[in-house]
């Protein structure tokens, strides 16, 4: 291969690259080199040489697998804490068939049962909010993720074991963006202790649920065969378990990034609410009434692109490839960079502004190209590594936005509201301080 079509960037440091840059905040290390560089550029992180892709071109050949694998594609610190060989990791045949068990979770029957669980859950939050006077909603916001999580998969009663598992779980997480250091008292090490001690409560409810099924999320994984007769085993269903938290928390930055929208656009807000009374009015939540608004989905939809969640995921080139005229050596690690894909201005027109009707027929702007959007990775979830909860994340973002904007009004005191891109998903600097009155 000529060198001069290798991806353009920079190795960074001897040794350490451009690890710590890229560990500060992913975001803006994402942003800058882009700027410098184009779609596809190379780095060097956590020891490997590493190309980073931006855009629908990107995302078309990160999900092809003759070309990107799964395997191996993560730091081991990290893939550890997604929970070892949990489905972004796998491949091939393994992958299919874990995917077949895993959306036994998420079909349409049990979506339809988690549905009033996220309208009492998602209910209850906003008018302790509402009573509340003026609320910082950024730590409630991830509690409501994860409580939601816990109800529908696991059956959880919200009660003093959910606590526990949200006090680890924030351990967990924190040390995302720290080295990998096993030395006690680093919060390495601290989250590992966390998330075996998430493990062994998890422990406890599957030995329940394998001798007592329930309608959850759990049961139904466990009951659910893939195309070969083969059933997910107990220890496989607690690390798909572990990833749905880590997933689905991260549903607390859209929740977040709706209410401010919606609160700063009156507009927005009264063209949404007439669209709910017309279809919904003060009846409980249905499936069938979610989906029948096409404004609301629009809105969804733009949360999902606009509110910054993830910078990239991680893969492993399979094969060379080349994309955007630069290619990209077997072996080399990949990382697919989906925040600043919905933000590409080949795509999106004005892409920082919060406009759900870009999505509007006529202007249907994701559809530019195959694989315009992929906040949530492309194709199909039964045929590749499309997002398994996708239709979970819509369904509990369409929940949150009809029930504050059909039951409340939201004031936003003056607060800096900047993101603090350090931290995955970025949080509000000002943690978000929301005042709600009752319609
Ligand atoms: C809006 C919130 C969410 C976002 C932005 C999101 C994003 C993503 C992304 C980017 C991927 C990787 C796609 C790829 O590799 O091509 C993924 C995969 C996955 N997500 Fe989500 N996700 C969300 C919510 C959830 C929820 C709520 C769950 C479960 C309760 C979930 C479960 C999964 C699983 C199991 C995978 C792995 C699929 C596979 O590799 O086959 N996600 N998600």
């Amino acid at each position: 291969m000529n060198d001069t079509t290798l991806p353009p960037g920079d190795r960074g440091l001897p040794l350490l690259g451009e690890t710590l840059d890229f560990l500060k905040d992913q975001f803006h290390f994402v942003d800058a080199r882009q700027a410098r560089y184009g779609k596809v550029f190379r780095s060097n992180i956590l020891f490997k040489d590493t190309a980073l892709l931006v855009g629908a071109e990107g995302a078309r050949v990160f999900n092809d697998e003759s070309k990107v694998q799964r395997q191996g594609g993560m730091a081991p610190h990290i893939a550890d804490f997604f929970g070892g060989t949990s489905l972004p990791l796998l491949d091939g045949a393994a992958h299919r068939q874990r995917k077949q068990q895993v959306m036994g979770a998420f079909g349409r029957e049990a979506l339809a049962q988690y549905l009033p669980v996220m309208e009492s859950t998602v209910a209850r939050y906003l008018a302790r909010w509402s009573a509340a006077g003026e609320s910082t909603l950024t730590g409630d916001l991830k509690d409501l993720a994860l409580e939601v999580i816990a109800r529908t998969m696991v059956g959880s009663d919200g009660g003093a074991e959910f606590a526990e598992n949200v006090r680890d779980f924030k351990v967990m997480v924190k040390a995302f963006t720290a080295l990998p250091i096993p030395v006690p008292g680093t919060a390495f090490a601290k989250a590992k202790a966390a998330q075996g001690r998430i493990f062994d409560r998890y422990r406890k409810v599957l030995a329940e649920r394998q001798a007592r099924p329930t309608g959850d999320g759990l049961s139904r994984m466990l009951a659910k065969p893939a195309d070969d007769g083969a059933r997910i085993a107990g220890e496989d269903a607690l690390k798909e378990l572990h990833h749905f938290n880590l997933a689905g928390y991260i549903t607390f930055a859209h929740m977040a990034h709706g209410l401010v929208a919606l609160a700063q656009d009156p507009a927005l807000l009264a063209r949404l609410r007439a669209e709910i009374d017309a279809q919904l009015g003060s009846k409980p939540l249905t499936v069938e009434a979610l989906h029948a608004m096409p404004l609301l989905e629009n809105v969804a939809k733009e949360m999902k692109r606009r509110a910054p969640f993830v910078a990239v995921s991680f893969g492993k080139a399979k094969s060379e490839f080349t994309v955007e005229g630069k290619t990209v050596p077997a072996g080399w690690m990949v990382m697919l960079c989906n925040y600043a894909g919905g933000n590409d201005p080949a795509i999106y027109a004005a892409p920082e502004r919060f406009d759900p009707d870009r999505f509007a027929e006529g202007r249907a702007e994701d559809l530019k190209h195959p694989t315009g959007f992929f906040p949530q990775g492309v194709g199909e979830p039964l045929k590749g590594h499309k997002c398994a909860g996708f239709d979970f994340s819509t369904l509990l973002m369409k929940t949150f936005i009809v029930l504050l904007a059909r039951d409340y009004e939201t004031k936003l005191p003056a607060q800096d509201l900047s993101y603090q891109w350090e931290m995955i998903p970025p949080e509000y600097a000002g943690g978000l301080r929301a005042v709600l009155t009752k319609r």
